[in-house]
């Protein structure tokens, strides 16, 4: 694989096309609202002088990255050529569809096709497509360039050497792939969903602050973060959406959205995409 498309320059596109363009890919990224473009460049700009500043790569190394990442201005030119295109539009299983649809009559017939969901159905995208065992689910994590967790995700006719090709690109930019069968929320969205929405819940109930409870998780049981912030960063609209999915699918009450994650959703109370959430958020990019 050479070439890598991205569709969706939001918190995860952004994030997927700067680990793809240091890994070497050429990149196209593109998106349905072109003012999220020169935004996406800029975060991913950000990003990589931080990681200048660290020492984690050279400047030579982020200027040639930035020289690979190229900007679309529509679906046909990201494809256009790509071995591999990964999706990271809205979740919505409408929306994904479609965009497959529009995306195969442009590519080859080995293209891959991947989609970053964080909980839906790879069967259920897969299954509108023409070559469905050519749709693999690639779910990274926020934040991309950081976070080393992809889970590959396979489904009854994926091909098995789709799988390998995706897990070896996913090695390839620099991540620790797991290879997970097509279950709602995966491995990850299901534990990690479940942990979020119960520490929602006692904030509710009052607890403790959601500082104390992040921290329980995080002192008393070595977690890096806990599920308050990383609610925060993954975005509540993002969780919400995802909680209501496997409370449909897995028809488990722990699913059921908390009262107070619907209630600051509505008030646009998104986490650090809009400056607050459960904590306080610097809207410049802290990475
Ligand atoms: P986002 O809302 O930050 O970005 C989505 C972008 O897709 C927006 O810029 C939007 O304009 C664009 N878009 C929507 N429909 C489009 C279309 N038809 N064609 C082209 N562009 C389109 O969303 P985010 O958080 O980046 O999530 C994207 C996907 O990644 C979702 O499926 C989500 O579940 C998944 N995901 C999100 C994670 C997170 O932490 N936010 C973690 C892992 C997966």
């Amino acid at each position: 694989m050479k070439r890598v498309a991205i569709i969706g320059a939001g918190t995860m596109g952004h994030g997927i096309a700067q680990v793809a363009a240091v890994a070497g890919f050429g990149t196209r990224l593109t998106d349905a609202d072109t003012e999220a473009l020169p935004r996406a460049l800029e975060r991913v700009r950000t990003n990589l002088a931080g990681g200048v500043g660290r020492g984690k790569i050279s400047q030579d190394a982020a200027d040639a990255a930035i020289e690979r990442l190229q900007i679309a201005d529509t679906v046909a030119e990201a494809v256009r050529d790509a071995d591999l295109v990964i999706e990271a539009v809205v979740e919505d299983l409408s929306v994904k569809q479609a965009l497959f649809a529009e995306i195969e009559p442009l590519i080859a017939e080995d293209t891959v096709l991947a989609t970053n969901t964080s909980s839906l159905s790879i069967a259920g995208i897969a299954e509108s497509a023409r070559v469905p065992h050519r749709v693999v689910g690639m779910h990274f994590f926020n934040p991309v360039h950081i976070m080393k967790l992809v889970e590959v995700v396979t489904h009854d006719a994926a091909d098995p050497a789709v799988v390998e090709r995706v897990r070896d690109a996913a090695t390839r930019m620099g991540k620790d792939p797991i290879v997970v069968r097509d279950s709602p929320g995966f491995a990850s969205s299901r534990l990690g969903i479940a942990l979020g929405l119960e520490a929602m819940r006692m904030v509710e109930e009052g607890v403790a602050s959601p500082e104390d409870i992040d921290k329980a998780l995080e002192l008393g049981y070595g977690h890096p973060m806990g599920p308050l912030k990383v609610s925060d960063l993954v975005g509540l609209d993002v969780r919400l959406r995802i909680a209501e999915y496997l409370h449909r699918t897995l028809d488990a009450p722990h699913f059921a959205p908390p009262e107070i994650l619907r209630r600051m959703v509505e008030a646009n109370t998104l986490g650090k995409k809009t400056g607050k959430g459960f904590y306080p958020w610097q809207t410049k990019e802290s990475s």
